[in-house]
């Protein structure tokens, strides 16, 4: 193939590229109709104006959790309710005060007032909303592992859960959304939470083979021309997605894959393809877990790269040395930070026999990798 033929090759494979978006809500959403179920019984109350059920969604990552949210909560939209949906997406959100100006931001179309500076104010405004309005309040907190963090999980949970204290008549009910599946909540909430919260637990379970299959079978339906993926080739994607056992991986190695096949003017995806894709797709995860770090776990992060390329085993007690002196971090900063890195799986802390507190550090990804997103 010459350049200039390359060049003329306007042909495309996608029949809509928007099917393989990261942020695409599918019409098919199949597998997970007793989850919905389970999810529409706990906020009924909510529809009539009573406080709905609280509950606790927790799955591994890409099992559909959020997608279940998002379709329920567009069914209330489309139904008369006096419940105002709101989803909170607390990797970006993952304080207090961005949360309850992000709950105001919903509801009112624009941001607190510049008086509304302390999160108490803020929330003074939206329980005067709600009161005013006689509306109930539905906050679903999206990724709530980002708010284990110094306690913000607490400080939320105890200010919405307990509003009614301060605010007699508000209604504000909440739903938990976690993926790490060794949060355990009871030990990481306080008593005056959880004596408040005692949410019930809907289970996202892994999808099986043949779900797996179905689920993506459909995309390439809708998003590609037919003869493009072969089943046997999507039977490939179908086994890199179970290892990793998140969707995305398989829905973004469709949409490479087709790119490189487009690259190459073919009007069939090969196995190479495939096998290119699943190079970089097998990484979302570390993608989107180092472009959720705050600044200083990002130069903790970039000081742990640079000190594994010794030989030398890390240890927590060692490189804290290091970062008093290069970030200026206090130790329970230090050690916060380094705990968030473990339980975003992008290091291992490991605690070593005998030895007191200290634990040793192994990053889990290559560090030329992980620099990529740095
Ligand atoms: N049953 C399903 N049918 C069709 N698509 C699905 C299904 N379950 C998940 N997906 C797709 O898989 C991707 C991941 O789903 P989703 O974002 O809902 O997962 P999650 O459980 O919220 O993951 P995380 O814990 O990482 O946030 C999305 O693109 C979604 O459209
Ligand atoms: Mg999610």
């Amino acid at each position: 193939m010459t350049l200039k033929n390359m060049l003329m090759w306007d042909e495309t494979l996608f029949r809509d590229p928007d099917i393989f978006e990261i942020d695409y809500i599918p019409d098919q959403f199949n597998y997970r109709e007793g989850q919905m179920r389970e999810l529409a019984f706990l906020l009924r109350p909510g529809i009539k104006g009573s406080r709905p059920l609280n509950a606790l969604l927790k799955g591994t990552p890409g099992t559909g959790k959020t997608t279940s949210v998002r379709k329920i909560f567009s069914d209330i939209r489309d139904i008369p309710s006096k419940m105002i949906p709101i989803h909170i997406n607390c990797q970006v959100e993952n304080s207090r005060f961005m949360i309850l100006s992000q709950i105001y931001r919903q509801i009112k179309g624009h941001n607190p007032s510049a008086a509304g500076n302390s999160y108490k104010r803020v929330l003074d405004s939206i329980a005067e909303i709600l009161l005013a309005e006689d509306r109930v309040l539905l906050v679903a907190l999206d990724d709530a592992n980002y708010l284990l963090f110094e306690n913000e999980l607490n400080k939320v949970l105890y200010l919405l859960l307990r509003s009614h204290e301060t605010y007699p008549g508000t209604r504000i009910g909440v739903m938990v959304i976690i993926s790490d599946m060794d949060v355990d909540l009871s030990r990481e909430l306080d008593v005056r939470v959880t004596s408040v919260f005692s949410p019930t637990e809907v289970y996202f379970p892994p999808y099986s083979h043949d779900e797996t299959f179905q689920i993506l079978k459909e995309r390439v339906m809708q998003g590609l021309y037919p003869g493009v993926l072969s089943e046997a080739l999507l039977e490939v994607v179908v086994d890199h997605t179970l290892r990793t056992g998140d969707m995305r991986v398989g829905i973004d190695m469709i949409k490479r894959a087709t790119m490189n096949a487009e690259k190459d003017a073919m009007r069939e995806i090969s196995q190479e393809h495939i096998h290119e894709a699943y190079k970089i797709s097998r990484f979302l995860h570390l993608k989107y877990s180092v472009l959720s770090l705050r600044r200083e776990e990002k130069e903790l992060l970039k000081i742990l790269i640079e000190l594994s390329q010794s030989d030398e085993q890390l240890t927590s007690g060692e490189v804290y040395l290091i970062v008093k002196k290069k970030l200026k971090l206090g130790y329970t900063v230090y050690y916060e930070a380094l705990r968030k890195l473990d339980n975003l799986r992008l290091i291992n802390l490991q605690f070593r026999d005998g030895r007191g507190r200290t634990r040793l550090i192994n990053l889990r990804y290559d560090p030329d990798k992980i620099k990529l997103y740095l």
